[in-house]
């Protein structure tokens, strides 16, 4: 008997991890459901709607560039796509197609797996950068009852997410120095630093002691900035977490069993990484 079909979609989608962990969870917990990679380009998008019901799919994965365009296809959204304008897992419930973005409790289990105890209260939170990884970093820490600064190269994309969430403020660059005297995290959210860009370049120094390091770039797994915030004796989290852990509602939505982030899994995503 088959368990369900599920797949992850965008375009391209070839460079996709979804398959591997959720193809790992699928035989740990003998699930006899699948979960595949589906190139759907944005000319297509209505018709893979129009045939979703027939087609079997008990839901899966959107990515770029769909995250946005999917809304309309579906029969509602739950509080963090509507927060954050964008929607990366659908699943059915009650027989209505609904769309739910789990970035944020992924970006929060990562940092409470690896990190524990990281939100202590009244915590003060510095994100760099301010597309949609920010977002998801600023509306999960603000939901932990954190402070948050976002500071970005241009300024008005931070002041921008900042408005929209309030209750935070945006910055440019050359707030930096002074948020970091103050911040028990720091978050990187740009892609700098990852593989094929160029590295990061901010001064640690400014930073509080006892402050946590969090990079969600997670190719190379080391990056730059961990590295200099682990030699200046700062606890760091990297990004993989964050992939693994925004996988686990939805898997759970498809298939009924809540997966567990294994030390496993976790290898097996690091062998592919390196390879
Ligand atoms: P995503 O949605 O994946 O989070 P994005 O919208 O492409 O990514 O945003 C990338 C982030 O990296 C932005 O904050 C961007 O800064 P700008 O808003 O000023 O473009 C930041 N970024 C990318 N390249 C950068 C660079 N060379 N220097 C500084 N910031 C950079």
């Amino acid at each position: 008997m088959t368990a369900g079909r599920a797949f992850v979609m965008g375009h391209p989608i070839a460079h996709s991890r979804s398959p591997m962990l959720h193809g790992y969870w699928l035989e740990r917990y003998r699930i006899a459901g699948s979960y595949q990679p589906i190139d759907v380009a944005p000319e297509d998008l209505a018709g893979f709607f129009a045939n979703f019901r027939e087609a079997g799919w008990v839901g899966g994965n959107v990515t770029v560039p769909h995250k946005l365009a999917v809304i309309e296809y579906l029969d509602r959204i739950d509080e963090a796509a509507a927060a954050l304008g964008a929607v990366n897992t659908i699943w059915w419930q009650d027989g209505a197609l609904v769309g739910g973005n789990t970035d944020c409790t992924g970006f929060l289990g990562n940092l409470d797996e690896l990190a524990p105890g990281w939100d202590r209260a009244g915590g003060r939170a510095v994100i760099l950068g301010a597309g949609g990884a920010a977002r998801a970093a600023a509306y999960g820490l603000r939901q932990r009852g954190l402070s948050v600064a976002l500071c970005n190269r241009t300024a008005e994309r931070a002041e921008d997410i900042a408005r929209h969430f309030g209750g935070m403020s945006g910055h440019g660059m050359d707030a930096l120095p002074g948020l970091l005297a103050e911040a028990d995290l720091l978050v990187n959210t740009t892609s700098l630093g990852m593989l094929g860009k160029p590295p990061l370049e901010i001064d640690l120094a400014p930073l509080k002691p006892g402050a946590v390091v969090h990079d969600v770039v997670y190719v190379p797994l080391e990056t730059g900035l961990l590295k200099a915030a682990r030699a200046r004796g700062h606890r760091t989290v990297d990004g993989l977490g964050m992939l693994l852990h925004q996988a686990v509602d939805g898997f759970r939505h498809w298939f009924g069993t809540t997966p567990e982030v294994t030390a496993e899994l976790r290898a097996l995503l690091i062998d592919d990484i390196r390879a």
